[in-house]
């Protein structure tokens, strides 16, 4: 028999991965209601932020309280998972399948089926965009149907007594492997759809993002408003934490509190892995009054958790940057101790700019001086280095 006072086990209590659900979007309610009044009214938005802020998440919300409230109709793609033209565009044609009255897949299966089958009893059931999808299997190549899908977005906005609709494009600097040309096969559709159609651009490459849309060579040129993420604040961290916990029937709070957030807070996914994991040691142990020696034992073991997603970003800098970082990482000011020749300062100057820009690296106090924006981030290069500190 459970203990009464134990902790209340919940699954997914503490969401670690992937976009939470919108009941644990912690902050970021201006920031939220910016984006259903722009997504709403037209706009198209290039979601920008660090990596593993919350972009996803807070995104999510933002289009299903615009759902929720209707006269919307939402299309998501993440081209984190969808990596090939075809791939596109089932993905794309599945979620307008229920708006023309067929049923998901209905891309695969009339591209499997033979062309006589595509004219009788597939096609039977087919909507106002039927013969359009049915030309799409058509198309010769894959470009062309990548095209067509996107076109059947436009088109499906134009149609008479349709919701507005609202396209996420997520990950969205990994665009091209579905199509080299994807970038401007969305500013013809986006110009196509007359404001009928808003896409919220959503990338992890802040600089690259940036660039997307503000280098006038490129085909997305001011085609979306910039709309930097910023972190929760610590104080809503602490509100959602404290509450959380206590309707698990356990206590943090005060100190046990403190310590949590100062070992992982704001950064999104590193305080919600800190959580989980001290939400599970309780659970495990019974207890329900942690005190400093778990936390510090949760923010280690959720380090450890986030160790192959930091080796990945770690792997991802170049030679400037990892230099920086170590720099950083050492407590050195950055201008120090090295003698460079020109090529190489060059070099040091595009990694900061890079490094700040992409909010791994805030600049401290005085000229020189940086730190990590993230904690867990900064122990991971400092141990990566040799623990040299
Ligand atoms: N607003 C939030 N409230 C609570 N937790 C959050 C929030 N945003 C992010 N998280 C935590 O961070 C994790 C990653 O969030 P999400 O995938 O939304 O970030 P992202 O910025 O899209 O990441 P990526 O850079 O990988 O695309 C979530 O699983 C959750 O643990
Ligand atoms: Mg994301």
């Amino acid at each position: 028999m459970p203990r009464v006072n134990a902790p209340a086990f919940q699954e997914n209590y503490f969401p670690t991965r992937l976009a939470v659900p919108a009941s644990d979007v912690v902050g970021r309610r201006d920031y939220i209601r910016n984006l259903v009044f722009d997504l709403s009214s037209g706009e198209n938005v290039v979601v920008v932020g660090p990596r593993r802020v919350g972009k996803s998440s807070v995104v999510n919300r933002a289009v299903s309280d615009l759902e929720k409230a209707g006269k919307t109709k939402v299309l998501t793609v993440n081209f984190g998972s969808v990596v090939a033209g075809d791939q596109f565009v089932q993905v794309v044609t599945d979620q307008l399948a229920p708006v023309v009255g067929v049923q998901p897949g209905w891309f695969a299966k009339l591209k499997s089926a033979g062309a006589s089958q595509r004219t009788t009893s597939l096609m039977g059931k087919l909507g106002p965009l039927g013969q359009a999808g049915v030309a799409l299997v058509e198309e010769a190549s894959v470009g062309r149907r990548v095209a067509g899908a996107l076109g059947l977005v436009t088109e499906f906005a134009l149609l008479k007594g349709s919701p507005r609709v609202v396209v996420v494009l997520d990950e969205f600097q990994d665009s091209a492997a579905v199509d080299p040309k994807f970038e401007s096969l969305v500013r013809g559709e986006a110009d196509r759809a007359k404001g009928r159609v808003s896409f919220a651009f959503l990338g992890s490459a802040p600089t690259m993002m940036r660039q997307a849309f503000s280098d006038r060579r490129r085909p997305l040129y001011r085609a979306g408003q910039s709309r930097p993420m910023p972190d929760a604040e610590v104080a809503e961290w602490a509100e959602y934490l404290e509450s959380k916990f206590a309707a698990a029937r356990i206590r943090c709070r005060g100190r046990t509190l403190d310590a949590l957030l100062e070992g992982s807070a704001p950064h999104a996914q590193n305080t919600m892995a800190t959580a989980y994991h001290l939400y599970r040691m309780c659970c495990l142990n019974g207890i329900t009054d942690p005190g400093l020696e778990e936390v510090r034992d949760a923010v280690a073991v959720a380090a450890e958790s986030l160790a192959d997603i930091f080796v990945g970003e770690w792997d991802r800098f170049d030679a400037g940057e990892r230099t920086v970082l170590g720099q950083v990482a050492r407590r050195l000011d950055v201008y120090e101790h090295v003698s460079l020749d020109h090529r190489q300062r060059n070099a040091r100057q595009r990694a900061l700019k890079r490094l700040t820009e992409d909010g791994v690296l805030l600049h401290g106090q005085g000229r020189g001086r940086y730190e990590f924006r993230e904690p867990m981030f900064d122990r991971f290069v400092q141990d990566r280095l040799g623990g040299s500190r």
